[in-house]
């Protein structure tokens, strides 16, 4: 989208002003008028580290959502700031898995017998305070790029997972990459009494996901697959695991945002893709690849952006980078410190997988 020269000049002066002392970070899935601005893009993971490796900067700007920026407050300094350009820029599916839910789940695990056999994995869009619960109970966490990582390192530990709050991510890893059936996993909703299920059936089973998913990923369906498989014959589908199980398992090729870059720079010449992921990064790769013969189009016309990311737009980042310039914190983003310590513990599993 064409962005007001006006507001380019602002923020590019801010970031001038402020030199070392602020480094941007910015989502794949952000606008491409935020995105020009960022000292370096990447996947949750990608950006988890980068924040992490940058001790000199007083303040991180985070270009992404509120549990990133959480994220980022609990791998830096005591003496680093995160700021979030817009504090409304949480996300749908984080919001699913509160800390009472979970724990009146561990709850329910304890009383059905098995919560010593279970060890929680947590995908990175969550919570500080899921992220704490998941260190405290000897679990880890994940992302997109890693959760069969965390589910091997995991199934050592213990003969259950209970995986928060993604159940399709946790589906498709296990069923897609560790070998499950459908049958070993159960879904626990926790808007039911007891999760929805008997204690026989959460002793039977070997993946307890909880029943949240993404509002854009879950979108997509098996008829966006079939329909583009018809109007570009020969086309490859390539699709983030946040996607339903049945997407994934009719798609060609499944991966992290950071995946999903390196195959179309790997696609050679003349190949056709059809991209299952965020909008503002496939129009972007779209226009990127295109001048290489590489036709790129969205899995599904209707669905749509991340709203809660592309709250994150210009007039949001100059306001915070001038603010910053003039000396005024705004907009941080704080992790208590007790959760931050067990919230550490879990990140920490995570940074330290093989
Ligand atoms: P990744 O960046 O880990 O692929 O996650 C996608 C996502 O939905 C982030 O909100
Ligand atoms: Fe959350 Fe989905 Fe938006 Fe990512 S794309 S921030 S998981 S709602």
């Amino acid at each position: 989208s064409p962005s007001d020269p006006d507001l380019v000049e602002r923020a590019r002066a801010a970031k001038e002003k402020l030199g070392d002392k602020v480094f941007v970070l910015g989502h794949h899935y952000q606008r491409d008028e935020v995105i020009q601005f960022a000292d370096v893009t990447g996947d949750s993971f990608k950006l988890a580290r980068d924040a992490a490796a940058r001790p000199q900067a007083e303040y991180i700007v985070f270009c992404g959502v509120h549990f990133m920026a959480e994220s980022a407050d609990i791998l830096t300094g005591d003496d680093q700031k995160v700021v979030l350009p817009d504090l409304a820029a949480g996300c749908s599916m984080a919001d699913m898995a509160t800390a009472e839910q979970v724990a009146e789940c561990w709850d329910v695990l304890t009383e059905a017998g098995i919560a010593e056999q279970v060890v929680p994995v947590s995908y990175m869009n969550s919570s500080a305070d899921i992220k704490a619960f998941t260190g405290k109970h000897g679990g880890t966490i994940c992302t997109s790029s890693n959760a069969k990582r965390a589910l091997d390192w995991a199934f050592e530990q213990g003969e259950k997972v209970l995986f928060l709050p993604d159940q399709h991510l946790g589906r498709n890893t296990a069923v897609r990459d560790m070998g499950m059936s459908l049958e070993d996993c159960v879904v626990y909703n926790p808007h039911r009494p007891n999760g929805g299920l008997t204690p026989e059936e959460l002793r039977a089973a070997k993946m307890i996901l909880w029943r949240g998913h993404c509002s854009v990923h879950g979108r997509f369906s098996l008829d966006s697959v079939n329909d583009v498989r018809e109007r570009i014959p020969g086309v490859n589908v390539l699709v983030h695991p946040e996607c339903k199980h049945e997407v994934v398992a009719a798609a060609d090729y499944v991966g992290s945002t950071e995946y999903i870059i390196k195959a179309l720079e790997a696609a050679p010449a003349g190949s056709k893709w059809a991209i299952g992921t965020e909008l503002n990064l496939v129009r972007r790769l779209a226009n990127r690849f295109a001048p290489e013969g590489k036709e790129i189009v969205f899995l599904d016309k209707t669905v749509c952006f991340c709203s809660t990311m592309n709250r994150i737009d210009l007039p949001h980042l100059v306001w915070a980078l001038e603010s910053l310039a003039e000396g005024t914190l705004v907009n941080r983003i704080e992790v208590d410190k007790e959760t931050e310590a067990f919230a550490k513990l879990a990140l920490e599993r995570m940074l330290a997988l093989p």
